[in-house]
C-alpha cells in the first residue's frame, strides 16, 4: 500500500492559508502525501472562513460535496477547522446535518490536530467491533444495551474547540506553497471590535509573537532561499512582542528595522496595518528601510465619518486622508490598496457619496470591495435601518467603476518603466511567467520557467485594470 494521502480546502485570508501550511507541515509530518484530488484522498481538511455569509455558503456546498465522496469511501477521515469552527451555531449545524464529519477543531489549537487524529483512528479500531466484549456476568439485557452503545457510537467524532488561547505554540512544522516567498504570522487576533467583523469572536484576542522568534524564523527562511517575506497579523501596527532576552516590549517599526537588516531577505511587506494607529516611524521605515516594499494596503472600510464611527473605526475621513498624504510624502509613488464595505447599516445615499469622493480623491491602486453582510453576534447585524440588497448592489456597481477606472490608470502609468520583478511561477499563457513587482502589481511576460524564484528587470509595455504587461530585459 502506497502512502496515505490528504487534501486541503482553504477559505478565507492569508492567515487561513498560512494555517493550511501549518496543517500541511504536520500531516507530511506524520508521513502523508498531498493529493490535487479529493476523491482519492484519505483525509480531506476543510479550513474555513466566516467573514461574509458568502464564505459560509461556499463552506456548506463543499461540504455537501464531501457526502457524496463519503457515500463512496466511508473510510475517508473528513476534518473541519478555521474560522467558522468558532461559531456554536455553526458546530451544531454539522452535528446536526452532517454528522459524519468525523474531526473538528478550532483556531486555537492547529497543533493538536495530529493528536485528534489519533484518537480517531483508535476510536474506528475500536468500533471495528461488531460484538460486545462479551463479560462473563452480563445478562441479556446488558449485552443488548451494550451492542447498541458501539452501534450508536459509529459516528465517531473528535471535536475539540477553544474559545481563546493565552500562549501562542511555537515551533509547528509548515509546508511553504512558494520556495521564494514565505508568510510570517508576527501576531493573533484581533482586539478592534468593528461592528461589522466577527474576526474577534473567530481570532481571539491579541497575542504578539516574541521578537526573536520572528527573527529567527526569517534568518531561517532567508538561509532557504526565500527573498520575499509577509508578516500577517489582523492589525501589524499593534505588534506588542515581548523580547525573550531582555524582557523589553518592541513594536511594529523596531521590528521592521530589525528584519530589514537580515541579509537575504529583499522584500518586506505586511498585512494588514489598521489606519487608526499608523504611526509616523512606520512611515519614515518606509522611506528609511531599502527591504519595506512601496506597497501598503490599508483598509479604510468607508468615506463617511458618520459611518466610520458606526462601523467602531475610530478615524475620520480627514484623518485616513491625512495619512495618505503622509505616506505619498514620505515614498513618492507608494502604492495603495484598500477595502471598502458598501451598505453598511444606515448608509445614506450621502454617506455613499463619501465613499465614492474619498475613491476618486485617494485614488488607490487597488481595491477589495465588499457588500456588508450581517454576521451573526456581531453589534451591526442588529442594527437598524439594514440596507436593502438591491440598494448595495446598485452602490457597489457605481464604486466598482470608480475604482476600475483608478486602478487602470495608475497601471497605465507603469507602460514605458522598467521594474524589478520577483518570478512567482508559471502565466496564464504556455511560456509565460507570472510575477510582482515591488508595488505588488501582477506581470505577465514571456520567460523561461527556470527562473521562477528570481528577480529580473522586466520593461512593462502594456496594461490592464488588474495587471501589466511586459517583457523580459
Ligand atoms: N484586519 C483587517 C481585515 C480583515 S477582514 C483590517 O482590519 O483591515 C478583510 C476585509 O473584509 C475587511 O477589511 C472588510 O472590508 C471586510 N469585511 C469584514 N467583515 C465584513 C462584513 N461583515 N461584511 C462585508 N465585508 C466585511
Ligand atoms: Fe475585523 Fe476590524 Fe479586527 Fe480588522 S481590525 S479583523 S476589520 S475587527
Ligand atoms: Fe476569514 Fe478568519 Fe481570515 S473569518 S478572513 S479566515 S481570520
Amino acid at each position: 500500500m502506497g502512502s496515505r494521502t490528504y487534501n486541503i480546502i482553504t477559505f478565507g485570508c492569508q492567515m487561513n492559508e498560512h494555517d493550511s501550511e501549518t496543517i500541511s507541515g504536520m500531516l507530511s509530518r506524520l508521513g502523508y502525501t498531498e493529493v490535487p484530488d479529493r476523491e482519492a484522498a484519505d483525509i480531506t481538511v476543510i479550513n474555513t472562513c466566516s467573514i461574509r455569509e458568502n464564505a459560509d455558503k461556499r463552506f456548506f456546498g463543499t461540504l455537501g460535496q464531501l457526502k457524496k465522496i463519503k457515500a463512496v469511501n466511508p473510510a475517508q477521515v473528513t476534518c473541519v477547522c478555521g474560522c467558522m469552527m468558532q461559531q456554536e451555531h455553526v458546530v451544531r449545524e454539522i452535528k446536526q446535518s452532517y454528522p459524519w464529519v468525523d474531526i473538528i477543531f478550532g483556531t486555537h489549537n492547529i497543533h493538536e490536530f495530529p493528536q485528534m487524529l489519533e484518537e480517531l483512528y483508535r476510536a474506528r479500531e475500536e468500533e471495528g467491533r461488531t460484538e460486545p466484549l462479551a463479560g462473563e456476568n452480563m445478562t441479556p439485557a446488558e449485552y443488548n444495551r451494550a451492542k447498541h452503545e458501539i452501534r450508536s457510537s459509529r459516528n465517531t467524532r473528535v471535536e475539540r474547540i477553544y474559545e481563546d488561547s493565552p500562549e501562542i505554540v511555537e515551533g509547528l512544522p509548515v509546508n511553504r506553497k512558494y520556495r521564494h516567498k514565505s508568510f510570517v504570522n508576527i501576531m493573533y487576533g484581533c482586539n478592534n471590535f468593528c461592528t461589522y467583523c466577527i474576526v474577534p469572536y473567530t481570532r481571539g484576542r491579541e497575542k504578539s509573537r516574541h521578537p526573536e522568534d520572528i527573527l529567527n524564523e526569517v534568518r531561517e527562511l532567508a538561509c532557504d532561499g526565500v527573498r520575499e517575506i509577509t508578516l500577517l497579523g489582523q492589525n501589524v501596527n499593534s505588534y506588542r512582542g515581548v523580547s525573550s532576552e531582555t524582557g523589553r516590549q518592541w513594536d511594529f517599526p523596531e521590528l521592521i528595522y530589525a528584519l530589514d537588516r537580515i541579509e537575504g531577505v529583499d522584500r518586506i511587506r505586511f498585512m494588514t496595518s489598521h489606519p487608526k494607529d499608523l504611526s509616523d516611524r512606520l512611515i519614515k521605515a518606509f522611506a528609511e528601510c531599502d527591504s519595506l516594499c512601496g506597497y501598503i494596503h490599508l483598509p479604510v472600510q468607508a468615506g463617511s465619518s458618520r459611518v466610520l464611527k458606526r462601523m467602531n473605526r475610530k478615524y475620520t475621513r480627514e484623518e485616513y486622508l491625512e495619512l495618505v498624504r503622509k505616506l505619498r510624502d514620505a515614498v513618492p509613488g507608494i502604492s495603495i490598496s484598500t477595502d471598502i464595505i458598501v451598505g453598511f447599516p444606515g448608509e445614506s445615499e450621502e454617506d455613499f457619496a463619501d465613499t465614492l469622493s474619498l475613491a476618486e480623491e485617494v485614488r488607490f491602486d487597488s481595491a477589495f470591495t465588499f457588500l456588508y453582510s450581517p454576521r451573526k453576534g456581531t453589534p451591526a447585524a442588529e442594527m437598524e435601518n439594514q440596507i436593502p440588497e438591491t440598494v448595495k448592489h446598485e452602490r457597489f456597481n457605481r464604486l466598482v467603476e470608480v475604482m476600475n477606472r483608478c486602478s487602470s490608470e495608475k497601471n497605465a502609468a507603469y507602460v514605458g518603466r522598467v521594474e524589478k520583478v520577483l518570478i512567482e511561477g508559471e502565466g496564464r499563457e504556455p511560456g509565460s511567467l507570472k510575477g510582482r513587482t515591488d508595488s505588488f502589481k501582477l506581470v505577465d511576460f514571456r520567460g523561461p520557467a527556470d527562473l521562477i524564484g528570481e528577480m529580473v528587470d522586466v520593461e512593462i509595455v502594456d496594461s490592464n485594470t488588474f495587471s501589466l504587461r511586459g517583457e523580459l530585459k
